[in-house]
C-alpha cells in the first residue's frame, strides 16, 4: 500500500499566523486598532497551563494585545462571572477565551453564556453555535476551523464528499459537522452508540476522529485513499517501560497513525497536525471579532 501524504499542521499554522500578523499590522496602521485577546485559566491543570501560555505567546508574536488571567481552582462562580463582565466591557479586548475544562463546582454552560457573543472567539456561545447551525456568519470554534482550512487547501473543492465525524462534542464534533455540511459534504455524525462504527467509518472520503480514545481508528476502518483528520490529543504511558514506570507519558491521537497511514490518502499526525492550527485560528478569530466590533469589513 502507498504511504499517505502527511497534512503538516506546522506549515499551515505558520502560514496562517503570518497572514494574521499582516492583518494586525494593517489594522494598527490604518485604523489605530490593536486586536486584544484575553485568556482565562481557572485552576492549575498542567495541560491547560501549556495551552494558555502558548495562546498568550502567539498573540503577542502577531502583534496583538494579550491578557492572561489565572484564577485559583476554588474561585467562586460569581467572581469568574464578574471577570467576564469586566472583559466584555473592556474596549481593548476583542476576544475572550475561558480555557476548558473548568474545575468542578463551576458551571461551564453559565460561564460560556456570560461571554459577549461578539467576543466569543472560541465560538462556544449558543448564539454562535446557533448561527453556525443556521448557516449564518458566526465566530466558529478554532479546532474545527483549522481542520476545514487544512482540508480545503489539501483536497480543494469538498462538494459531494462523504464525511464521517466520530464524536459529537460541542467543542469539535458538532461544529465540524456543520462546517462540512456548509462545504456541501454528505455528513454523518457517529459516536459511542453508533452501530458497526468501523463500517460507517469505511464509507468516509473524509474521516474526522474526535472521540478522545487513544488510537481507536484502525487501518481496516478506513477507505483506501481517504483523508483522515485526527483531532485526538491523548496522553498514554511512554513506550520505554522504565520511563513509563516513572510516570512519563507521550501524546497519541484517536487514530492508529502507523497502520492507518498505509491505507489513507492523507493524514494529520499527532503531534504536529490539527493542534497547531487551533491556536492560529484563535488569532484569526480575534482579528475577525476586532473588525466586526469596530464595524470594519473583512480584509
Ligand atoms: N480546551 C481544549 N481545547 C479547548 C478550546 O478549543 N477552547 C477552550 N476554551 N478550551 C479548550
Amino acid at each position: 500500500m502507498p504511504q499517505a501524504q502527511i497534512i503538516d499542521g506546522r506549515v499551515f499554522a505558520e502560514h496562517l499566523r503570518g497572514v494574521v500578523a499582516a492583518e494586525v499590522a494593517d489594522l494598527r496602521a490604518k485604523h489605530g486598532l490593536q486586536p486584544g485577546l484575553a485568556v482565562v485559566l481557572v485552576g492549575a491543570d498542567a495541560a491547560s497551563e501549556i495551552y494558555v501560555r502558548s495562546k498568550g505567546e502567539h498573540s503577542v508574536a502577531v502583534g496583538m494585545h494579550s491578557l492572561t488571567h489565572k484564577l485559583a481552582a476554588d474561585t467562586p462562580q460569581a467572581e469568574l462571572l464578574a471577570l467576564i463582565a469586566a472583559l466584555n466591557a473592556d474596549p481593548l479586548i476583542h476576544g475572550i477565551l475561558v480555557q476548558l475544562p473548568l474545575p468542578k463546582g463551576l458551571d461551564e454552560r453559565a460561564v460560556l453564556a456570560a461571554i459577549d457573543p461578539e467576543k466569543d472567539v472560541d465560538g462556544l456561545h449558543v448564539v454562535n453555535a446557533g448561527r453556525l447551525a443556521s448557516g449564518l456568519p458566526a465566530l466558529t470554534p478554532c479546532t474545527p476551523l483549522g481542520c476545514m482550512i487544512m482540508l480545503r487547501e489539501t483536497l480543494g473543492d469538498l462538494t459531494g464528499k462523504r464525511a464521517v465525524v466520530v464524536g459529537r462534542s460541542v467543542l469539535v464534533g458538532r461544529p465540524i459537522a456543520q462546517l462540512l455540511l456548509q462545504a456541501d459534504c454528505t455528513v454523518t455524525i457517529a459516536h459511542s452508540r453508533t452501530q458497526d462504527l468501523p463500517a460507517v467509518c469505511r464509507e468516509a472520503d473524509i474521516l474526522v476522529a474526535a472521540v478522545g480514545r487513544p488510537q481507536m481508528i484502525r487501518a481496516d476502518w478506513v477507505k483506501p485513499g481517504a483523508a483522515v483528520i485526527d483531532v485526538g490529543i491523548n496522553r498514554v504511558p511512554s513506550r520505554d517501560p522504565e520511563k513509563a514506570a516513572a510516570g512519563k507519558t507521550r501524546v497519541v491521537g484517536d487514530v492508529a497513525f502507523k497502520e492507518v497511514s498505509q491505507v489513507a490518502g492523507w493524514i494529520t499526525p499527532v503531534p504536529g497536525g490539527v493542534g497547531l492550527m487551533t491556536v492560529a485560528c484563535l488569532l484569526k478569530n480575534t482579528v475577525t471579532a476586532a473588525r466586526r466590533i469596530n464595524g470594519l469589513t473583512a480584509a
